[in-house]
């Protein structure tokens, strides 16, 4: 494996400072990784030979799950420690841990960590392969490269596009590598949310900010809902989680009331009847197991093009090649 030599460079930590071009064929060569996952026998041989570790210090479902799955769809074997069950409850530090793991010689990093910038230092002291899955309020580049395939997918581009992101931007991650992304590809992007979760300054990303929910169902065409990240709030942020639903909640009401199609997406997990009501969440213009389903074959993506797999060799590498 070369571990300089891919279209990504050597780690993700971020959309930041990816091109258009790189966000693109990370997208074009998740593309044909999506029909392994629909096979009878969900294995090839792409990732033979390779070691990745799981490293997770936050909880996850979705995230930690789909890497896992990613992996073993590509033959690389796994494995998967938290910080619960590691020696990190003892004290260890995060260097320290990887480079012990390094020393079993592994090739890839997968890391969830709450410090942001956790997987930049990470990156920048082994020599692994790191993929950020999600660091702090910093970034969580996977998840939004799966919301632009969703996006992509339903309206076979996302150049002109206005997407908004509605609720704690405050807290998220995800809420930064979206605006990252969707500017790059020629989105017009906008937040809502209450003043006491939006970060100061934010315009300055090139975002326009609403401050009614109402406004931004009228204007946009995608909505990407976020959670309200209750372990991350102190008191004082929300009067409360019902008026919260009043004020800033995508009800079917909202939506019904805008007479217009709208696409739904949420990154979950979903607070139901705060952020976002079940008969939206589970409704006909909502994506969000879409998003699920896109995001195994995204993080496929990912984890081909840093072993060095060449794009246009994707379709290739899944008929029994290796990366
Ligand atoms: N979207 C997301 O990151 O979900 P998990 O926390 O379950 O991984």
């Amino acid at each position: 494996m070369n571990r300089t030599a891919s279209s990504l460079g050597k780690d993700l930590v971020g959309l930041e400072h990816l091109s258009a071009q790189q966000l693109l064929t990370i997208l074009d060569t998740a593309e044909p990784f999506k029909e392994i996952s629909e096979r009878r026998i969900k294995k090839v041989p792409v990732l033979r030979g390779k070691t990745i570790v799981n490293l997770f210090f936050e909880p996850s479902t979705r995230t930690r799950v789909s890497f896992e799955f990613a992996e073993k769809r590509l033959s690389a074997d796994t494995v998967n420690i938290s910080a619960s069950g590691s020696s990190v409850v003892k004290g260890e530090t995060l260097v320290d841990t990887a480079r012990n793991l390094e020393a079993m010689k592994i090739d890839m990093v997968v890391i969830r960590h709450g410090a942001s910038g956790a997987a930049r230092f990470l990156a920048e002291r082994i020599p692994s392969n790191v993929v950020n899955a999600g660091d702090g309020r910093h970034e969580h580049p996977t998840q939004a490269l799966l919301d632009l395939l969703t996006i992509r997918d339903n309206f076979g581009r996302i150049e002109g596009l206005k997407v908004c992101i509605v609720g704690d931007i405050l807290h998220s991650r995800v809420a930064r590598s979206n605006i990252y992304g969707l500017l790059k590809l020629g989105a017009e992007v906008a937040v809502c949310g209450p003043p006491t979760l939006l970060p100061r300054g934010i315009e300055q990303l090139g975002v326009t900010v609403f401050k009614r929910i109402e406004e931004a169902i009228a204007w946009a065409d995608v909505l990407n809902v976020l959670r309200l990240q209750l372990e991350r709030m102190q008191a004082g942020f929300l009067p409360s989680l019902r008026e919260y639903n009043q004020v800033w909640g995508v009800t079917s009401r909202r939506l019904e009331e805008a007479e217009k199609e709208i696409l739904i997406l949420h990154p979950g997990p979903m607070n139901r009847g705060v952020e976002i009501d079940s008969d939206v969440a589970d409704g006909p213009h909502s994506v969000i197991l879409d998003q699920v389903t896109n995001g195994v074959a995204v993080r496929m993506a990912v984890l081909y093009l840093l072993a060095g797999g060449e794009p246009e060799r994707a379709e290739d590498a899944k008929q029994g090649g290796e990366a």
